[in-house]
């Protein structure tokens, strides 16, 4: 079984879903062992209520820091898999190089379109919206040195409604990130396993 550490800074809803997949249910080939924010944050909280390891490392305290300080972190705890769910600091070469292939992220739109630095939260949907496009729905994809550039695993393609709201796309995104992020990180997991 593989250990896997999940990243967030925000809600943790996604964090909740691979929690919620379970062990050997969905949620297949990795162990969720250890949780990591870089700011005070409900997925923090979240994290502790499931009885895991949840460890603050404030982005604010740690500066430049942050990118080692996580690296002797994850040392630590023998994480074999990392998941970026609603993180938002930019991880080091250090890292992402270190860990190639073992890093995921998932990220609301179809990337490569409506992704990369500053592109969050409903900015995202802002985005596509303003663009007209007709579809959308999240990315799920291995973290390299450029943000939100790196190797696709999985998609889900869902409509944009003509009177859809930024919120309202983001509410119909996030239950389908839901299902998708625990099944490619299974598949991730299985394969390396
Ligand atoms: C999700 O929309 C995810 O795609 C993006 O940040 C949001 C995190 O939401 N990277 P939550 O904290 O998992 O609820």
């Amino acid at each position: 079984m593989l250990r896997l550490a999940i990243l967030v800074s925000g809600g943790g809803s996604n964090l909740q879903s691979i929690l919620d997949a379970g062990i050997g249910g969905n949620l297949k080939g990795v162990e969720p062992v250890l949780v990591v924010a870089d700011r005070q944050c409900p997925a923090l909280d979240r994290g502790l209520s499931a009885g895991l390891d949840a460890v603050l490392l404030d982005r604010k305290v740690f500066g430049k820091e942050l990118s080692p300080e996580l690296d002797r972190l994850l040392e630590k705890h023998r994480i074999d898999i990392v998941a970026l769910a609603g993180w938002l600091s930019i991880l080091d070469a250090q890292i992402t190089q270190k860990r190639a292939g073992r890093i995921l992220n998932i990220h609301p739109s179809l990337l490569p379109s409506h992704g990369g630095p500053g592109m969050y939260g409903l900015r995202v949907h802002e985005a596509v919206l303003a663009a007209g496009d007709t579809e959308s729905g999240c990315t799920v994809h291995l973290v390299s040195q450029g943000v939100d550039e790196g190797f696709i695993l999985g998609q889900f393609r869902l409509p944009v409604h003509k009177d859809d709201t930024p919120q309202e796309l983001a509410a119909r995104i996030l239950v389908q990130e839901h299902k998708l992020y625990p099944q490619i990180i299974s598949e991730l997991a299985v394969s390396i396993g």
